[in-house]
């Protein structure tokens, strides 16, 4: 018998993340080779209530709600918790077991992952559908438990798994791709909260609105620009509006050493472009290749330090 399986994708920034919390678009794509699965299985004999064990990446945990109180925080429990509440049932005996080859705090959506695919698991243990809507609110409720003030952009594109134009508060829309897209994504290794970029952007842009809108405003024009460059299947343009894009993040103090190394290495082995994704000051970047170039901007990458360099393709559609 094939054993229910849910799972999530990770994401990655296209381009205008920051600016997207203040209202301009940004654009972001599913990488649908990194995932989180979630599994549904019996309780082992003896146990009760509902046990979310986390593998792999994530820590080693094993949650029974309502009995176990050490994990409050946890964001499986709070995803399961969440999911119970919208259904107002208890804890189900169930065991849900999370895998994930995202990488964590690495600005890829592994904690809106992890959230989705568990409540997608528990829908699936309790033979409840749940409507993407109501998936994305919740996912985007536990977001902003762990990330503040999140755009939303990170729960939709994960929960809808499309390549998406986002405003936030506005209804989604999705991409129309001209010609297969190549990205690269290189792993600087290092772990960064998300949640601390937004929080020093927001410290900067208190500070002084009138030098850090303009730089916004900025960005929020280049996603417009990149979004045609995307639906023309203009990659030479794209490239030039990331490298653009990832001048702006350093302005608003969220790159870092290593991601600027990576970036560089990255255009000078070939790239159309590239820049950090998502939060910055750590996590990962992104290259616009071709699957000429694929090859030595990857060996580019490993040259200069990323722990790990991930493909992913875009297909047209
Ligand atoms: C994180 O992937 C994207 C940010 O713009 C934060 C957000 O939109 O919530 C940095």
């Amino acid at each position: 018998m094939s054993v229910p399986t849910a799972s999530a994708p990770a994401k990655i920034i296209l381009c205008g993340e920051h600016a997207v919390v203040y209202g301009q678009p940004a654009i972001a794509v599913p990488v649908s080779s990194l995932r989180v699965t979630a599994e549904v299985s019996p309780n082992a004999p003896g146990q009760h209530g509902l046990n979310l064990v986390a593998t792999e990446t994530m820590e080693q945990i094993r949650i029974i709600l309502g009995e176990n109180t050490a994990y409050p925080e946890h964001p499986l429990s709070l995803a399961a918790a969440l999911a119970l509440r919208h259904w107002q049932i208890d804890s189900p005996d169930f065991t849900i077991t999370v895998k994930s080859s995202i990488p964590i705090a690495s600005g890829l959506g592994s904690g809106a992952a992890v959230s989705t695919a568990v409540i997608r698991a528990l829908s699936l243990a309790i033979n409840k559908p749940i409507e993407t809507v109501a998936l994305n609110g919740l996912v985007y409720e536990i977001e902003k438990l762990h990330h503040g003030t999140p755009s939303g952009i990170d729960n939709t594109v994960i929960v809808y798994e499309q390549a998406v134009y986002f405003v936030r508060g506005k209804p989604i829309e999705r991409l129309s791709i001209d010609a297969p897209l190549h990205i690269l994504i290189g792993d600087t290794g290092q772990t960064a909260l998300t949640r601390v970029a937004v929080g020093d952007v927001r410290q900067l842009y208190d500070a002084d609105p009138e030098t850090i809108q303009p730089v916004l405003d900025a960005i929020g024009a280049l996603v417009q620009e990149s979004r045609q460059a995307i639906e023309t299947g203009d990659s030479t343009t794209l490239g030039a509006l990331m490298n653009q894009n990832h001048a702006f993040l350093q302005q608003l103090t969220v790159s870092s050493p290593e991601l600027d190394t990576l970036v560089a290495a990255a255009r000078d082995a070939g790239a159309f472009g590239a820049k950090l994704s998502g939060g910055g000051r750590g996590g990962n970047m992104i290259a616009l290749v071709t699957p000429e170039t694929i090859e030595p901007v990857k060996a580019a990458l490993l040259a200069a330090g990323a722990a790990r360099v991930f493909a992913t393709t875009l297909q047209a559609g």
